[in-house]
């Protein structure tokens, strides 16, 4: 099969298109020909973060997946041979095949959801779901401040708050200031004009979905126990979390999201309610997802870049 292959640290051309052999299930696992893939800031991050060093000699990249399935293990039951599905895992998605566990985050697709959708749903999705749920509680009525609302995290929390019926002021550039309210937000903010943070403007959870935003000059932004949730990892953060949680009642909340199966479930459902969609930025060839990578790395795609694959 062709897949991307992470080559050789340090060479200029670190993804090549390669043929590999294709994986066989184990018995617990689902053959998946996969019919769209996406490259996520995720993949971006463990591609260049120290020089590549996350990332293994030959893996083959990519997390979101939609395909068909076309074999199952012995001991497999929740699904069979023409399932089509959406799912996430740590690696190998960027191939024309990927095999993942049942019990994996994987899910039927909706019916009538592109596999171009489907498979860039997982990511966005289910950060947005943990940060704004399972990080900063979020609760009917809270005023919710999302940072790089255009993003592919951006572009599900805006919708997320909106279904958890927040009032939601998104952060963006001009270009894409149309795109964020019709994802439906209240207000938008546009960060090349405008100073973010206002003293006179004060919310329950600021979400600083592209780590952009410094606590010591968001909070006093925060109404009383206020939630700073980020996307971000970095030592001034960890040392804030901790002693806000000590000392103030405002509160510091980073993490990594856990690809878990309930989340996906949870997004699926949102779906096929007509809550949640995806943005879909650009649509690459497998053979062109290295340029797909470059422009990710940019760090302004509006939502999601996905590669589409073309098994003739
Ligand atoms: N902790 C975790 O587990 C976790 C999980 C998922 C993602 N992340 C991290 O979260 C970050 C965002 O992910 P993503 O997928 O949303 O990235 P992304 O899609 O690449 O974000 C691009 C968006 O960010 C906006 N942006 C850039 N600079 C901005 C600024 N100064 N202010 C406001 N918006 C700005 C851009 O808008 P304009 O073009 O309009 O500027 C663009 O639409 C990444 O760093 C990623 O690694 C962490």
């Amino acid at each position: 099969m062709r897949a991307i292959v992470y080559t050789k640290r340090k060479h200029p051309d670190v993804l090549q298109v390669s043929m590999v052999n294709t994986p066989s299930p184990k018995s617990n696992e689902v053959l998946i020909k996969v019919h769209a893939t996406t490259v996520t800031s995720g993949d971006v991050a463990k591609l260049y973060l120290f020089n590549g060093l996350l990332t293994r000699n030959g893996t083959i990249p990519g997390q979101e997946v939609a395909g068909e399935i076309v074999a199952v293990g012995k001991d497999v039951q929740a699904f069979k041979a023409g399932d089509e599905v959406l799912g996430i895992t740590t690696s190998g998605a960027q191939a024309e095949f990927v095999c993942l566990p049942e019990d994996a985050p994987l899910t039927l697709k909706p019916e009538g959801l592109s596999y171009e959708e489907a498979a860039s749903i997982s990511f966005g999705g289910s950060a947005a779901l943990y940060f704004l749920s399972e990080m900063a509680n979020i609760q009917k009525g809270d005023a919710v401040l999302i940072n790089g609302a255009s993003g592919g995290v951006g572009t599900f929390a805006v919708q997320v708050a909106k279904y958890f019926r927040a009032h939601v002021t998104g952060v963006c550039s001009t270009g894409n200031v149309e795109k964020v309210k019709a994802l439906g937000a209240d207000r938008v903010i546009d960060y090349t004009t405008t100073s973010v943070i206002k003293a006179d403007e004060t919310y329950d959870i600021i979400f600083d979905a592209v780590g952009k935003l410094q606590f010591k000059t968001s909070k006093n932004a925060l109404r009383k126990k206020g939630v700073f949730v980020s996307t971000s990892f970095s030592l001034p953060l960890l040392i804030q979390k901790w002693w806000t949680s000590k000392l103030t009642d405002k509160k510091v909340r980073i993490g990594v999201v856990p690809n878990n199966a309930n989340r996906l479930d949870t997004l699926k459902g949102l779906i096929q309610e007509g809550k949640l969609r995806s943005v879909i930025d650009r649509v690459y060839t497998l053979e062109r997802t290295p340029e797909a990578y470059q422009y990710v790395a940019k760090g302004h795609k509006t939502g999601n870049v996905v590669i589409k694959m073309d098994h003739s």
